[in-house]
């Protein structure tokens, strides 16, 4: 099901904290449509576990903070990248505008929040365990966040929100690659949460949405696998054992032999591709 503007804007958590942070160029890597969507998901839910994945500068990590605060609960926030430093300026670690906000700003947290640097979501999802909320920002190239959505999956409770960003970053000049997040957003069974944006913007279509996982998503995850047979712009080699290894333990044979079928049919592409321009 298709909930249209639905989901209530809240501008004031990133007003608010990026005020106090020195201004980057390009960080965050939201709009303000994007982070008010994110904040009014996290206020209309009020997850307990939040977890993100895709960190950058980690201005988002420090919006999404101020929204926790704001709500006033307390809350347990984890955040991964792949990028132990900070993929525009490796002069910077990755976070660092959130660990700025946290030693400068936020003083004592009424949660918790810890970073996960330098690794990828299945070498440390066990140690996380459950989540409610998770915001989905990394490749957007597939195979990306296809691979990250099938395995945080069986650690997400019915109810549970995901807030993917760049669902329709692939209709931007020379961004014509970058659909995995707007084919994971059609591929998924779930409810889904779209707010249109402003007449003034180039689209009304959003590059940010949400999906509430229920029973359907589990039943139907077959569609995300299959996505997967589509064509990889990118092979993460040393990756894929790794992925395949969690997805063993919560998947049919079937579903994980299409997986194998898809690593096989790109592993073979990107090889052929590398050869010719060798
Ligand atoms: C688009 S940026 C994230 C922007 C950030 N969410 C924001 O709003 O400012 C993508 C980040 O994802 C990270 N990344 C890429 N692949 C990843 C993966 N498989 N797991 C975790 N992080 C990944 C990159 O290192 C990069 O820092």
């Amino acid at each position: 099901m298709i909930r249209l503007n639905a989901m209530p804007m809240d501008f004031a958590p990133r007003r608010k904290i990026l005020s106090h942070l020195p201004a980057y160029p390009s960080e965050p890597e939201m709009s303000e449509f994007e982070s008010a969507f994110l904040c009014g998901a996290l206020k209309t839910f009020r997850p307990q576990k939040i977890l993100e994945i895709g960190v950058a500068s980690g201005g988002t990590t420090a919006i999404i903070l101020q929204t926790l605060e704001d709500i006033g609960a307390p809350y347990e926030m984890h955040s991964i990248d792949v990028a132990p430093n900070f993929w525009r300026n490796p002069k910077y670690p990755t976070g660092f505008l959130a660990t700025l906000a946290k030693e400068k700003f936020f003083g004592n947290l009424r949660g918790t929040h810890k970073f996960h640097l330098g690794t990828i979501l299945p070498q440390v999802i066990d140690e996380i365990g459950g989540v409610d909320f998770v915001i989905l920002d990394t490749t957007h190239m597939l195979p990306g966040e296809l691979l990250d959505f099938i395995a945080v999956l069986p650690y997400m409770p019915e109810g549970a929100l995901v807030v993917l960003h760049d669902v329709s970053l692939h209709q931007f000049t020379n961004c014509e690659k970058a659909d995995a997040t707007g084919i994971l957003f059609g591929a998924v069974t779930a409810e889904k949460f779209l707010n249109f944006q402003p007449d003034e913007c180039v689209f009304r279509y959003p590059n940010i949405a949400a999906l509430r996982v229920n029973k359907q998503t589990a039943a139907n995850i077959e569609n995300v696998f299959l996505s997967l047979i589509l064509r990889w712009d990118y092979f993460p080699d040393e990756q894929i054992k790794i992925y395949r290894q969690l997805y063993r333990r919560f998947y049919s044979d079937a579903l994980c032999e299409i997986f194998q079928e898809a690593v096989d049919m790109n592993g073979l592409h990107i090889w052929a591709a590398q050869q010719n321009r060798g």
